[in-house]
């Protein structure tokens, strides 16, 4: 038997072997080849017990130190083999911190929230206050308490949604009902306006929705005349449109009052010299007006001897394409994010 151990040969060998590992399995597998129960050293010790004292030491001494180095090279490529899974897995989950984050798109009021909005500051800044009701109503606050009796033929120029069959109940045509729940609310005199979503039977178009807002106005007291009537829209006009917009009342019909007017502004595209906006007559209506009908007032039950007002209703859709110039309606309602962020 060849007791010559030549540890040089060996660890070169181990070396070899060890070169083609890369993962730490195949690793643990040369391992137990060398320093395993069945492996190199142990089957080497069994070789002490032939051999006497002197050689044994030398041979065990021999061994040992053979057996040290296996470990250590087998610790370090351990070690080796743990870094490099590290850095794998750092490549994998890699970020780059110096990427510019994601912005997040601060939303925006829609043109119709925002021209509602400046309406109201420009009528709580006159004095008045807003009130709100609801969007499903009575036909009797709807029609009849403003004078449009079931009979009455002006029923027929609002189109209007029927929640029930009897007719009771619909939706709003308008925000005049509000004034009649406000005033029976009330002890006159009062000045509010009473903005919201209104429903008629119409096929949305350029200029028409189904759905669309309005802003109306009521205003009560002993002495109430369309010259107060005619100074306050003007002034909501100049603040909305500017301080050369004049506004002209033309005479028109509303069963609620007495007398009603058709309320424009001079044109704001040509100044009122006359454009294909205007039709080239120099005007642009944009709201509906007048006094209070006395029936209206007695209703709510307010002396009409007593008491009196003007009202208007405005559609806000109509007044933001104006103030906006915004080509039509739909629009509004489309959510286009290259329509809304070009505001
Ligand atoms: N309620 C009317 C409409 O919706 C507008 C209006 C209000 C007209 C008040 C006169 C007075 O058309």
């Amino acid at each position: 038997m060849n007791y010559n151990l030549n540890k040089e040969e060996i660890l070169l060998a181990l070396r070899e072997e060890l070169s083609d590992i890369n993962d730490i399995q195949n690793l643990q597998n040369l391992k137990s080849k060398y320093l395993g129960k069945n492996g190199l050293t142990k089957s080497l010790m069994k070789n002490l017990k032939n051999l006497d004292d002197q050689a044994k030491r030398e041979y065990g001494k021999v061994i040992n130190e053979l057996k040290n180095e296996i470990e250590d090279i087998f610790e370090n490529k351990l070690a080796e083999l743990k870094k490099a899974e590290l850095e794998e897995k750092e490549k994998e989950n890699w970020v780059d911190v110096t990427i510019p984050g994601a912005i997040r798109k601060i939303g925006k009021e829609s043109f119709i929230t925002k021209t509602i909005r400046e309406i109201e500051e420009i009528f709580i800044g006159m004095g008045f206050s807003i009130a709100e009701g609801p969007e499903i109503e009575d036909a009797w606050y709807n029609f009849d308490a403003l004078n449009t009796p079931k009979w009455h033929p002006a029923r027929e120029m609002q189109d209007t949604f029927y929640i029930t069959t009897d007719q009771q109940k619909l939706l709003r045509t308008h925000t005049s009902p509000v004034q009649i729940r406000t005033m029976l609310k009330s002890t006159p005199p009062l000045a509010i306006i009473s903005p919201g979503r209104v429903y008629r039977k119409d096929e949305l178009d350029a200029t028409h929705s189904p759905v669309f807002h309005q802003v109306e106005g009521l205003y009560v007291d002993k002495t109430v005349s369309v010259s107060h009537l005619k100074m306050y829209l003007e002034t909501m006009a100049k603040k909305l449109f500017g301080n050369k917009v004049s506004i002209l009342l033309r005479p028109s019909y509303f069963p609620f009052t007495e007398p009603s007017f058709e309320v424009d502004i001079s044109c704001i595209f040509c100044g009122g010299k006359g454009c294909n906006i205007c039709k080239n007559s120099g005007w642009i209506e944009i709201l509906g007006a007048g006094l209070v009908h006395p029936n209206v007032l007695k209703s709510v039950n307010y002396d009409p001897e007593i008491w009196q007002g003007f009202a208007f209703g405005m559609g806000v859709e109509r007044v933001a394409l104006l103030k906006y110039n915004v080509p039509e309606m739909r629009e509004f309602y489309k959510n286009d994010v290259r329509f809304i962020e070009s505001w």
